[in-house]
């Protein structure tokens, strides 16, 4: 974020709540390249943050009230005493800010009343974890304006707390890390189990390609529910298979991991998770190998069985993938939990505009709403603003 930005957000603050911010932090939104619904099956993930994301400016206040406002959302800001946060209390999108000063209390963090404003650029319901970059934001916020040395994976494990007990979205760790561990230029390969983290070079321009992401705007149908439901099979299948989760069941395994199970969607969903794990290793390597272009065809494996055996693709998710890749594109998939949000192409830079009008025409030859198409490239994770004005 620019100082020009840092400024306005710091003016914003002023203007809701008569008084400066004493601190301010961005936290970024991310893409997958590759390694979803993998996260919560302690497996691996292979994100990026983009240069996307939302602000959080905060200043204390002596009283223990808590009043949250977004420069989003017009009107009053929503206020409530931190004595009385428990799951519940507060929903929308203010939940997604409260819900990180309830997990730092809730953990013995002395963090009071504040004024919160935040402010963001994420295309929200797109996949690209605008929620994640809001409370990671919120929450690095907080430890500064606090004092408490929280390293960084501590505060995503925070703010995912947030959004899992709080919020009440069952999501896993992939997004808050990508949002506070990303690194630019990089990808950030993370084991979601011991959640070591590898940064992965990603150098897009020194091989003269790009990622295109293309919001599609399918409208979101019952994620939530959709989500949950493949945990809870995930999780059973691991049962089944007398394994602590899927991660444990290695490429070489699936066959008899397969004929364990009786329940063909099980045994679909299982098929996609221990393929995905597998393919996020082996781009990995091919990225420590600075050989970009052959991770086209696995990121397109990806999308197949996203689509196939895990159903979480939907019609505009299917076309934009198959028109990417009809004009050129090295490979493609959707990106995020799926059910609509953003298809992420791996393209040849050059290829960009035409690459992008040709998703653009298949759209328009369903009658469907005209796609966003954006290039990314890896950004930094969250870092502190000035607002000292
Ligand atoms: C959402 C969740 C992540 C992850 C992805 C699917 O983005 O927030 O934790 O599970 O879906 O890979």
């Amino acid at each position: 974020m620019t100082a020009a930005a840092a400024a306005g957000l710091a003016a914003r603050f002023v203007g809701r709540f008569g008084r400066a911010p004493q601190v301010a932090w961005w936290a970024p939104g991310r893409v997958n390249l590759i390694g979803e619904h993998t996260d919560y099956n302690d497996g691996f993930v292979l994100p990026l943050a983009i240069p996307y994301g939302v602000a959080a400016a905060v200043a204390a206040r002596p009283d223990g009230v808590l009043r949250v406002a977004s420069a989003q959302v017009p009107g009053a800001p929503v206020e409530v005493a931190v004595e009385a946060l428990a799951p519940g209390a507060v929903s929308g999108w203010a939940a997604y800010i409260v819900g990180v000063v309830w997990a730092l209390r809730a953990e013995g963090h002395p963090v009071g009343g504040a004024d919160v404003l935040v402010d963001g650029d994420v295309p929200l319901g797109a996949g690209l974890s605008s929620s994640a970059a809001l409370g990671c934001a919120v929450a690095a916020a907080l430890a500064d304006r606090g004092g408490l040395a929280l390293p960084r994976p501590e505060l995503a494990r925070l703010a995912q707390r947030s959004e899992n007990a709080f919020v009440g979205a069952p999501t896993g760790i992939m997004d808050q890390s990508a949002a506070l561990l990303a690194t630019a230029g990089h990808a950030l390969f993370l084991d979601t189990r011991t959640l070591a983290a590898e940064q992965v070079p990603l150098d897009l321009p020194g091989h003269h390609l790009a990622l295109l992401v293309v919001d599609t705007r399918a409208p979101h149908a019952l994620v939530d529910g959709a989500y949950a439901d493949r945990r809870r099979t995930c999780a059973a299948a691991a049962r089944t298979l007398g394994v602590p989760a899927l991660r444990d069941v290695p490429a070489g395994g699936l066959d008899a991991a397969l004929a364990a199970l009786a329940d063909p969607v099980a045994r679909r969903r299982v098929r996609h998770v221990v393929t995905e794990n597998d393919r996020v290793l082996r781009t990995v390597d091919l990225l420590r190998r600075g050989d970009l272009r052959a991770v086209g065809p696995l990121l397109t494996a990806s999308h197949e069985s996203l689509r196939d055996d895990y159903e979480v693709s939907v019609p505009r998710l299917d076309v934009a993938v198959a028109a990417a890749l009809a004009a050129g594109a090295l490979g493609a998939r959707v990106t995020g939990g799926g059910f609509g949000g953003c298809v992420v192409v791996l393209v040849a830079a050059a290829a960009v505009p035409s690459l992008a009008a040709a998703v653009a025409d298949a759209f328009a030859a369903h009658g469907w709403d005209r796609p966003r198409p954006f290039t990314v490239l890896p950004t930094a994770g969250a870092h502190p603003l000035d607002v000292s004005g």
